[in-house]
This record gives C-alpha cells, sequence and structure tokens, in this order.
C-alpha cells in the first residue's frame, strides 16, 4: 500500500485535489505508486471513491498523526490551516494549527522513516514591508499579518526538515485564488473572487481595496494542476531552498472588474459597490502585485492565460445563464 495524504483534505482546495489525483493516479501521472488517498481534515471528506478514506480529526492530535503517518506514506500535500482573516481574529487558534500542528506533522513524517515528498502551501502574504515591483523567491520575508508570519515560520520548518533528509519539501507559495466558488471565506482577499462570483449569480458585492490595487491571481483549476506538478518533480532539479513563488497572472482590481463587465455583462458590474474596509486594504495592500517566476516556470510550472479566462470558467460551471 502506497498513501498520499492531504492535510485539509475537506477545504476548498483539498476537496479539489483528491479528485484530481485520483484522475492522475488513474492516468499513470505520478512519478511514485499510490493507491490510497487519505483526507486528514476536522470535517469529512465526502469522495466516494473506494481508494479515498477520510480520516476527522484535529491535526494538531500526535496519537492521530502517529495513526496516519506511516512507512506507506509516499506524499504529503500539507494544506490545514486557519487562513488570513481567521488567523488575525483568533492569534491562539492559528498558531496552533499553522505552526504546531505543522511541526508535530512533519514530527510525524520523519518518524515514519518515509521521507515522503511534501508540498507546503504557503502564501504571497509572506511578503510586506518594501518590495520592488517584481518580487523575487530570495527577498527577505517581512510579514504584515499573522497568516503571513505563520507561513513564513511555516516556510522555514519545512525546508529545514526537508535540508535533513526527513522529507522531500515542495514549498509552493500560492497566488490569491479567484475565482473560487461557494461563500466567502476568512480570508482577506475573499473578495477578490467575491467581487466576481457574487455579481455572476445576481447578488451584491462590495469591493473593499482601491481601484488601483494590484493583484497576484491564479484560477483553481490552474493552482490544482500546479500542485500536482508540484509533488511530481524530480528532487535532482531542486536546490536546497524548497521555496518557490508558483506563477500568477498580475491584474489590478480595476481590470478585475472591467473583465467581469466583458464576461458578465453591465448589470453584474452595476452590483459591485467600492466602499473602503481598512481591515481589508491593512492586510491586501501589503501583498505584492507581481513575482519573479522565471525558475518555476523552467521547472514547469503554469499560469492562467488570462484574467477573462478564470472568470469565463467560473461562469460556464456556477452561472451558465450568463
Ligand atoms: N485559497 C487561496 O486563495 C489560497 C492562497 C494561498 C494559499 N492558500 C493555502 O492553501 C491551503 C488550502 O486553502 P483552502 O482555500 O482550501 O482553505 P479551506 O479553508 O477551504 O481549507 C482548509 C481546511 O483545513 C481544515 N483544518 C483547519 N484546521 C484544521 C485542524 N486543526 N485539523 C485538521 N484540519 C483542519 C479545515 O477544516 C478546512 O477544510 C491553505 O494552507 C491556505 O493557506 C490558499
Amino acid at each position: 500500500m502506497s498513501t498520499v495524504i492531504v492535510t485539509g483534505g475537506a477545504g476548498f482546495l483539498g476537496s479539489r485535489l483528491i479528485e484530481r489525483l485520483l484522475a492522475a493516479i488513474d492516468a499513470g501521472e505520478l512519478p511514485f505508486a499510490a493507491d490510497r488517498l487519505v483526507s486528514l481534515d476536522l470535517a469529512p471528506n465526502r469522495n466516494e471513491d473506494p481508494r479515498v478514506e477520510s480520516v476527522v480529526g484535529d491535526l494538531a492530535d500526535p496519537a492521530l498523526l502517529a495513526q496516519v503517518v506511516g512507512p506507506d506514506t509516499v506524499a504529503i500535500y500539507h494544506l490545514a490551516a486557519v487562513l488570513s482573516g481567521g488567523s488575525e481574529e483568533d492569534f491562539d487558534l492559528a498558531m496552533r494549527v499553522n505552526v504546531e500542528a505543522t511541526t508535530r506533522l512533519l514530527e510525524a513524517a520523519r518518524r515514519s522513516g518515509s521521507a515522503p515528498r511534501f508540498v507546503f502551501t504557503s502564501s504571497l502574504a509572506v511578503f510586506g514591508g518594501p518590495m520592488p515591483p517584481l518580487v523575487p523567491e530570495t527577498l527577505a520575508a517581512q510579514p504584515e499579518s499573522s497568516y503571513g508570519a505563520m507561513k513564513a515560520m511555516g516556510e522555514l520548518l519545512v525546508n529545514e526538515y526537508s535540508r535533513k533528509g526527513w522529507i522531500d519539501a515542495r514549498i509552493c507559495r500560492l497566488p490569491t485564488i479567484s475565482v473560487r466558488p461557494g461563500a466567502p471565506n476568512s480570508a482577506a482577499s475573499s473578495f477578490a473572487s467575491g467581487i466576481i462570483r457574487e455579481p455572476l449569480l445576481g447578488l451584491t458585492s462590495n469591493c473593499p481595496v482601491p481601484l488601483d490595487t494590484q493583484m497576484w491571481l491564479s484560477s483553481p483549476r490552474t493552482v490544482i494542476e500546479n500542485l500536482l506538478h508540484a509533488v511530481a518533480i524530480d528532487p535532482a532539479l531542486l536546490g536546497a531552498w524548497r521555496v518557490m513563488n508558483v506563477p500568477g497572472i498580475s491584474v489590478s482590481v480595476g481590470e478585475m472588474l472591467a473583465a467581469l463587465e466583458r464576461v458578465g455583462g453591465a448589470d453584474a458590474r452595476a452590483l459591485v459597490t467600492t466602499e473602503p474596509e481598512e481591515r481589508v486594504i491593512d492586510i491586501v495592500c501589503s501583498w505584492p502585485g507581481a513575482f519573479d517566476v522565471e525558475r518555476t516556470r523552467a521547472l514547469g510550472f503554469r499560469a492562467d492565460v488570462d484574467f477573462d479566462t478564470a472568470v469565463r470558467e467560473f461562469r460556464d460551471e456556477f452561472a451558465p445563464q450568463r
């Protein structure tokens, strides 16, 4: 038995990733054998494929981790997290999940002796302070939020366990994901989906940041393809520093609303108000709007063609009447 574990496997990205991993196994796309996928989450994963096992529990529980992570673990995707808005609101919970549980998971992987491939979903929120227009992977992290600080701590921990040879890390700094279906979440960047999703569904939405705010975006489909690619990269191609800026597209909020109007019409655009919200501005406007992704593109990661395509993909799947 060869197992791939997805923490946060019941979440938005985790559940989509598990579906995509099943297809990848069927198509022989993974460079290692895998015949069992474990979702480890506070919530159940409802995928009915018999290869998916849903383990419901707290990632911070070392006894649970010892049961789940074993010598058959070939890869771990560590996605479970308290997101940006939630981390700002509840520091203690965020520390417990984003830092302590991450450390315990790394320890469990170390003790398993299986040196699994380990994909960690970091974020552009690790950056802050003065930044060049194109942010390199090597720029010092100067986070301006609890979430960003905890992701930066996670990056260093994961990289160090990899340097010691206990795991084989692939640390992916993901762009902000848009257009994300479903309800708004606790991420400060939740509006980046809300200002497209809600109007396409005939609902009002507020844009809380200035229209010239530059966002670094990826569609869900492209992020999932990049996460699949991350686990498959030949370790010989990765240096000692395993942190990677995953490609995105740089789009201003004004351009996002123009794309909404092109795809959804003027009546959809008219549903978006522009009331500033300081809590969101403080977090989101400290994030960079564009990254140097020459290395990750050479490693085979991809970006969306343009934002209109991401909006059309959402419309076609969730609002086909538009
Ligand atoms: N969505 C984005 O725009 C974005 C951007 C950059 C990075 N990321 C990162 O990608 C990852 C997945 O994000 P998402 O959008 O799918 O978030 P999500 O909130 O939909 O999923 C996170 C999951 O983690 C689970 N979880 C939280 N605490 C847990 C605990 N103690 N034990 C077990 N499970 C726990 C939650 O139940 C949830 O299902 C996160 O690490 C996030 O920081 C997301």
